[in-house]
């Protein structure tokens, strides 16, 4: 492995994250090493010395432990949705800024759940089944098109509202029910209640988020007041849907089938066994989690995180960190950029111009955001600030951190 030039920007890449990740990072100038697999806390703790950026995907796991080791870490890209594989407020109280993909799968889950939804309108699983049963069954009975049909959407986040778009371009009548106010679009119905739209459609899909208030929220009062013959699809969060509730409206006929991609217990590796209700029932899909496996996805991952990390390496932006305050910056041009973390206590803005004017610093550009205990002010000014300015910038006691980018 070729060592790291002491004034690049040095990167750590695990897991096998997408090769796309590397090439932008390199044309941006830094340092990328890579590694296939996870690294456990020790391991990490003994590479990470000395990285700026660190790029993981769901096996790593980055603990306080491995931070306290971080001596140069500036950012992690978790190069996946969720971030629980991160101590977050860690990361946040050693001012590292923590990126993810949260839309990167979107396209996916929603083209599977196009597929799903057109399989089961038109018993294509039964189909199937006989086939290899080795029975020859042409009968159009309860196989319909999916043009005229209504879809109702449970959740018209970034998800239900794109799957919304592609629903309507196959002919769709689309509903969709959210608790917030959300802009119908093209001719989506909106529902005033989740009741009103089980009543009204044909084909039920949940696309909320985990928030816990949703544990449960569909059990056997929903399943029952859906229409006769409709169709359930989950694909968002396992612990949503009592699933024996759900077997037993299968098995009585009540829906004709369910497509199901995520689970209450989910088996932690390939080979565990995966036990559920809904196992053994023709009409039900079951995938493994997959709504937004796909290759594209992983491509989109890794560019779209990798080029968080390099705005935020070059000009300290933080647009859609997942802790630091969101700061949508302009390019630096010709000017030279102070970014400083701290606490967020009254008074750090005025204390930082008034150690800047008394310096003879004059400041061209200025961006504060807050969030939570944390405070992150951006100074763009006009000729590097000496050492003595960033030596008194960085003693302040609200300072978590201060870099000047130049
Ligand atoms: N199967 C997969 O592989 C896969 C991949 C990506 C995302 N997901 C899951 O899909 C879900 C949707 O993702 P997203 O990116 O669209 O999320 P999002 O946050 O953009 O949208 C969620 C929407 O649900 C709404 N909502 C929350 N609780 C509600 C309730 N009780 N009733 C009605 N509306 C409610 C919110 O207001 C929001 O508009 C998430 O749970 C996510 O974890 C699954």
């Amino acid at each position: 492995m070729a060592p790291i030039a002491e004034d690049k920007i040095k990167v750590l890449l695990l897991e096998n994250i997408h090769p796309d990740a590397t090439e932008l990072l390199s044309g941006a100038g830094f340092q990328v090493e890579t590694h296939d697999g996870a690294l456990g806390e020790n391991d990490l703790a003994e590479r990470v010395g000395g990285v700026h950026l660190l790029g993981i995907r769901s096996t790593t796991h980055l603990t306080s432990a491995v931070l306290d080791k971080a001596d140069s870490l500036l950012a992690v890209g978790a190069f996946c949705i969720g971030t629980n594989q991160i101590d977050l407020p860690a990361a946040t109280d050693r001012g590292v800024a923590v990126f993810n993909a949260p839309f990167s799968n979107t396209r996916s889950v929603v083209e599977l759940a196009i597929a799903e939804i057109i399989a089961l309108t038109r018993r294509l699983t039964d189909k199937s089944r006989d086939m290899h049963a080795g029975i020859w069954d042409k009968s159009a009975t309860g196989s319909h098109e999916v043009r005229g049909r209504r879809l109702g959407i449970v959740g018209y986040g970034n998800i239900g509202s794109q799957l919304s778009v592609l629903a309507e371009t196959l002919g769709m009548s689309v509903h969709f029910f959210d608790i917030d106010d959300k802009l119908a679009l093209g001719n989506a119905v909106r529902c005033s209640s989740m009741e009103e739209l089980l009543e009204s459609v044909d084909i039920v899909t949940l696309h909320v988020d985990g928030r816990p208030g949703n544990m449960g929220m569909f059990g056997e009062a929903e399943f029952a007041r859906m229409r006769q013959g409709a169709i359930f699809l989950n694909l968002s969060r396992g612990f949503l849907v009592d699933h024996e509730s759900l077997r037993r409206h299968i098995e009585s006929g009540h829906l004709a089938g369910a497509a199901v991609d995520v689970f209450p217990q989910e088996p932690k590796r390939r080979g565990e066994a995966f036990e559920s209700e809904l196992r053994g029932l023709s009409n039900v899909i079951l995938t493994p989690h997959v709504g937004g496996s796909t290759e594209e996805a992983q491509q989109d991952i890794g560019r779209f995180v990798a080029s968080k990390l390099r705005h935020y390496a070059d000009d300290g932006n933080t647009s859609l960190s997942v802790n630091l305050p969101a700061l949508a910056l302009p390019e630096r041009v010709g000017t030279h950029r102070l970014a400083h973390v701290h606490v967020n206590t009254p008074g750090v803005l005025a204390t930082i111009n008034g150690l800047l004017a008394e310096h003879g610093v004059n400041i061209e550009g200025q961006y504060l955001g807050t969030r939570g205990q944390i405070g992150y002010v951006i100074t763009d000014i006009g000729a590097p600030a000496s050492a003595e300015v960033t030596r008194i910038l960085t003693d302040m006691p609200e300072t978590i951190r201060l870099r000047q980018l130049s």
